[in-house]
């Protein structure tokens, strides 16, 4: 049997996360999937779960929290994932269309059963090449 990487070391994937993409189309190459219902476990972070399930959310760092192209909103579920640290937060800042509920998805991990609804914002895609260096 294969597993992927990301299976290793989490639990049984019982945890409901609903994904709103505002760009479908760039996401997923699919414009008519502006909601993907799926499910995560326990200890997965919400980039993993969102490649996983098809949902390509930039992630110019590889998910270390050393740049800010992961941004998405915690709509639903902030109680049932991890507080951000201070390097996440340092990061989000630099995020274009920050908000309260703004997290790095790469950071952001499932700690408890509870649902989760996140939403993905349309600019995600292309936010790696705006940011100048
Ligand atoms: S992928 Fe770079 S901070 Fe999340």
């Amino acid at each position: 049997m294969h597993m992927k990487a990301s299976d290793h070391d989490h639990g049984p994937k019982t945890v409901p996360v609903t994904f709103i993409l505002e760009d479908p189309e760039s996401l997923t190459g699919d414009a008519s999937k502006g909601t993907v219902e799926c499910l995560g476990a326990v200890g997965e972070n919400i980039l993993e779960i969102a490649l996983e399930n098809g949902i390509n959310i930039e992630h110019a760092c590889g998910g270390v929290c050393a740049c800010s192209t992961c941004h998405v909103y915690l709509e639903v579920g902030e109680d049932a994932c991890n507080e951000p640290e201070d390097d996440e937060l340092d990061r989000v800042e630099e995020a274009p269309g920050i908000q309260i509920n703004s997290r790095l998805s790469c950071q952001t991990v499932i700690e408890d059963e509870s649902p989760i609804t996140i939403k993905v914002p349309a600019w995600n895609r292309n936010a790696v090449k705006e940011v100048p260096h």
